[in-house]
């Protein structure tokens, strides 16, 4: 029996498949491989604003090659990364040790991510949630692996290629257990991206209740 929470068994196998032949050239889109010094550093202070000084746990969902599990690790901070498709993760470790960074990754569904309740201070998740069935379920299961006062921060958009999520269609379905939402438009910065964009970019924060 299929497990509601997840996409089926051959839903799943298609969109590793999908993900495996790309991950060779995943990088090349400038946000995606962060490869040029001024995309980087624009993503490492982005980020850099919603993180605490001090170390925190850090659970990057749907971590792709790993250019944003790398940024967090570099910013002092643990990382996990998880990935449907084992073509990216191989290329998250080989990033990882390319920047003599330590991040534990693992194949993994993102939709029913196998940790313990209340592990990590942060769920990071870029560009993944639009594309999970059972929005509402996946968050609710998602603030489940938060520590009290732990943080959900999303990256999202709705494409001018028709796909994505309107920010307000995923606050409308967060979970009572998170609070103090913060959507920050991304769209503006160019800087992100690599040129300039016209569709909705966003960054969503919210936080666990005590
Ligand atoms: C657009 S990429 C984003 C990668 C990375 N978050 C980034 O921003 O660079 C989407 C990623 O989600 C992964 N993915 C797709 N479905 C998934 C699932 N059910 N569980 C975990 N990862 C999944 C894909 O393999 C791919 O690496």
């Amino acid at each position: 029996m299929s497990n509601p929470l997840s996409e089926t068994e051959g839903q799943q196998q298609d969109a590793r498949q999908y993900w495996d032949e790309r991950a060779a050239s995943f990088d090349e889109e400038p946000d995606h491989g962060l490869r040029d010094p001024g995309t980087l550093e624009a993503w490492t202070q982005l980020i850099r604003t919603w993180l605490p000084p001090t170390p925190i746990s850090i659970l990057d969902v749907g971590c792709g090659t790993g250019s944003l599990s790398v940024v967090l690790a570099r910013l002092g901070h643990t990382v996990t990364g998880i990935d449907l498709s084992p073509a990216m993760i191989s290329c998250a470790e080989t990033k990882a040790a390319a920047a003599g960074q330590w991040i534990t990754f693992h194949v993994m569904d993102a939709a029913l991510p196998a940790f313990a309740p209340g592990q990590f201070d942060m769920l990071v998740c870029r560009h993944l949630l639009w594309a999970l069935p059972n929005l509402a379920q996946v968050l609710r299961r998602w603030a489940e692996l938060l520590k009290p006062c732990g943080c959900l921060l999303l990256i999202e958009g709705f494409w001018n290629t028709g796909g994505g999520l309107h920010a307000a269609e995923i606050v409308e379905v967060f979970p009572p257990s998170l609070t103090n939402i913060v959507v920050h438009d991304l769209s503006a910065q160019s800087a992100y991206w690599g040129k300039v964009v016209g569709d909705e970019r966003y960054l969503i924060i919210a936080y666990l209740r005590p």
